[in-house]
């Protein structure tokens, strides 16, 4: 039977890091898969959550299963963080599984809206992160598009994205990205948010905001400003966390999905549906990275140095961005790059066509998927020359 099993295409993002190694040159840079980078090219594990995880391993006198909704004290402490005091206002109303990462967010949301509505339709942004349409559409889903980002200026494009979303018939749902948009780095700014919110709430429509880098933008508080304006506005959310990038617990696999209804009734059903779609898909989730974060955030010392250590990822990415444009202008006078420092987060779209990218590839053994998103954080004093020359040579 499985000789019927055709090899498929490599993932647009994983076969960039998989042809990277595979790639011998001593020069080759990785600006690929969305993984933070220190200085020295690693990605570390933060010492808030090294200190947490020693605590936990002393004290854990048991193995036994987490229950399908997960660590409860890590639902409620990854809410209050991302939602901070209107957590509480919208607890009754709310509904949280911890999940197997963002992704298991994504899939999860996906699944429950499907039991909602067979028939939701969900508009994600144009660009958007590869993963979304596969995780999202796998669920028997319909995925469409509004439009987002204007490559001409390199910025929102704010009239067509407000027009799009004011037009959505009632019942769809619109996937917004929390912070640090992937792949453009452009973000929607609190007037953005607040017009959104109202059309979102007039005309009936299902926001579903995917959060996996809160902190990584300017800072904790300041990244999910956006957030909480929407959560004010609308009677329904759905949000997908993810520990990954900020808590630097990538392959602990930690998330949540919070379900904000309308009211204590509905999240109680929402969240019999949350654990039977766990259930059937994986029963329960991790206990380890779930653990680890709700420690860093419970204990004032480990969150101080925890919120620290963000603040030091988002100082390098933000002076890497610098960094790269000020190389680039220096070589290309006649170009503006300054849009890479106007962006945030980890990534940007460097505008190159897939030629171009195949060719950074094989004359200079700089990886990129094929869409020309470049990691900043694969950036260092190191590399920067050389990308800068190859990306010049290329631009324009
Ligand atoms: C936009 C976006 N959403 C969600 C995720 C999910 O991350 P994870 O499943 O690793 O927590 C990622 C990871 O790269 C992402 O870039």
């Amino acid at each position: 039977m499985l000789e019927n099993l055709d090899p498929l295409p490599a993932d647009s993002i994983l076969g960039v890091t998989a042809a990277f190694r595979r790639d011998a040159s001593p020069d080759k840079v990785d600006l690929g898969v969305g993984v933070y980078r220190d200085i020295d090219g690693n990605t570390p594990v933060p010492s808030a959550v090294r200190e947490a995880e020693r605590v936990l391993l002393a004290e854990q006198v048991t193995k036994t299963y987490v229950g399908p909704a997960g660590n409860l004290d890590f639902n409620q402490r990854i809410v209050d963080l991302a939602l901070g005091p209107l957590a509480a206002r919208l607890r009754e109303r709310t509904a949280t599984i911890q999940t197997v990462g963002g992704c298991g967010a994504l899939r999860l949301g996906a699944e429950l809206l499907r039991a909602a509505n067979p028939h939701a339709v969900v508009h994600v942004s144009t660009p958007t992160w590869a993963n979304h349409e596969p995780l999202l559409g796998t669920s028997g889903l319909t995925l469409q598009r509004y439009p987002y980002y204007d490559p001409a200026t390199r910025s929102l494009a704010e009239g067509p994205l407000l027009d799009a979303v004011g037009r959505l018939p009632s019942g769809s749902v619109v996937l917004l990205h929390g912070c640090c948009h992937n792949p453009t780095g452009v973000d929607l700014d609190p007037r953005h948010w607040t017009a959104l919110a109202d059309t979102i709430a007039s005309r009936g429509l299902m926001p579903f905001v995917d959060l996996a880098y809160q902190g990584f933008g300017d800072d904790i508080e300041q990244d999910v400003v956006g957030l909480r304006i929407l959560a004010e506005r609308v009677p329904e959310l759905l949000l997908a966390i993810s520990c990954s990038k900020n808590f630097g617990l990538y392959r602990e696999r930690t998330g949540a999905l919070a379900v904000v209804g309308s009211s204590p009734q509905t999240a109680a059903a929402i969240a019999t549906h949350q654990a039977r779609i766990a259930r059937r898909l994986y029963s329960m989730p991790p206990d380890h990275g779930a653990a680890v974060a709700a420690r860093v955030l419970a204990d004032p010392k480990l969150r101080a140095d925890w919120m620290r250590e963000v603040a030091e990822m988002v100082a390098r990415m933000k002076s890497l961005r610098s960094l790269l444009a000020d190389r680039l202008a220096a070589l290309r006078p006649d170009l503006d790059f300054r849009w890479l420092t106007r962006q945030r987060g980890m990534f940007s779209l460097l505008g190159l066509d897939a030629a171009r990218v195949t060719a950074l590839r094989e004359q200079h053994h700089i990886y990129l998927p094929q869409d020309g998103r470049v990691n900043i954080a694969g950036i260092s004093d190191g590399n920067v020359d050389r990308v800068a020359r190859a990306v010049a040579g290329l631009s324009g």
